[in-house]
């Protein structure tokens, strides 16, 4: 069962945590976080499997300051002058990543945006001892209610967590308000605890609205997630001119001749194939082989999230919802 330690006795006990690749639920001033370094694969691999999401939903990475916030997006004007005004806050940013900022690609599910916010009190202080962003989805387990206590917190996930850090009810008690810079304007995504019309009054402008059945589901967009090559899945055999990605000890029949060859996971591990999915899949759309040939992936844990994004790859393009 997770330990509960208040925010004044959590933090070494925390830090050790997010060091060693683990997770941690920590409180914001919207609701409690599942928090992992963003830079560590596996650490954010065990934030999906802890919340057991069938799919890769893009994660919000939090920052501890401006300096960091920077290094990882490319901000327009009016998206600065919104983090200036507002953060530390219930506000979270889609931008544009910055090349080689580091953040896994899990993190954002292999989108080339990010969301980013700056939260309030503990978490702010943990993000700055750490010295790295943290990746969190709300504490709760995959089609369950955000949590606003430690204490539920606990209840839901306190059997696959070792730390809930307790900072009382958090004060907001709504998710973050989402917006996405989209060439030189602003569009809500998701409306939450900080209100649309202060962000306008803010800014001067209107926030476009609509177009916001893309939040909830980037993992459908064709755009995002279509390779270039063919994906062809439960591969026994490689074919002329296809890449192979692997998975533990299978090797698809004449894998010596694949154009190119990749395994997820030696041993079998699907935190790890999770963590290496994306990159993998990039690199060998990159090799130039008409089709990427999958291994099977064994559906469970994260392997039900793998099988979901190796799908959609595989999905006929005509099939696949277009971009909003
Ligand atoms: O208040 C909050 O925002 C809380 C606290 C913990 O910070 N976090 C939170 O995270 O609500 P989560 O994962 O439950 O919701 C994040 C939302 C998801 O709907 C996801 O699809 C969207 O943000 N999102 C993340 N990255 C995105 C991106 N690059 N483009 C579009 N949507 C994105
Ligand atoms: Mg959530």
């Amino acid at each position: 069962m997770a330990e509960i330690l208040a925010v004044d006795e959590a933090l070494e006990r925390a830090l050790a945590l997010l060091q060693g690749g683990d997770v941690v639920a920590i409180p914001t001033e919207t609701v409690y976080g599942l928090a992992g370094d963003a830079t560590n694969g596996i650490g954010v691999a065990r934030i999906f499997e802890a919340k057991g999401r069938p799919r890769f939903n893009p994660l919000i990475a939090h920052v501890a300051d401006m300096v960091m916030a920077e290094r990882i997006a490319i901000f327009d004007p009016l998206s600065r002058k919104l983090a200036q005004a507002f953060w530390p806050g219930p506000l979270t940013l889609v931008l544009p990543q910055r090349p080689g900022n580091g953040i896994h690609p899990l993190v954002a599910a292999g989108l080339d945006t990010i969301a980013l916010r700056m939260p309030r009190g503990f978490g702010g202080d943990l993000i700055a001892k750490l010295g790295r962003p943290l990746a969190a989805p709300s504490a709760n387990s995959s089609g369950k209610i955000s949590a606003t206590t430690a204490q539920a917190v606990a209840a839901d996930l306190g059997t696959r967590i070792k730390l809930v850090v307790d900072g009382g009810a958090t004060p907001v008690g709504l998710e973050s308000t989402i917006v996405k810079a989209e060439g030189g304007s602003l569009r809500l995504l998701r409306p939450g605890g900080f209100a649309a019309e202060e962000i306008e009054a803010a800014i001067g402008v209107k926030l476009l609205r609509g177009g916001a059945a893309g939040i909830e589901a980037p993992g459908m967009l064709a755009s995002h997630y279509a390779p270039g090559a063919g994906v062809r899945l439960n591969a026994g055999t490689v074919g002329e001119g296809e890449a192979l990605l692997a998975f533990g000890d299978q090797r698809a029949e004449g894998w010596r001749d694949a154009a190119a060859f990749l395994n997820l996971s030696e041993a079998g591990d699907l935190r790890e194939a999770a963590s290496n999915l994306f990159a993998y899949m990039q690199e060998l759309d990159r090799s130039g082989a008409r089709t990427i040939a999958v291994e099977t992936i064994p559906f469970d844990g994260l392997g039900e999230a793998i099988n979901d994004r190796l799908s959609r790859a595989a999905a006929p393009r005509d099939n696949v919802q277009p971009a909003p």
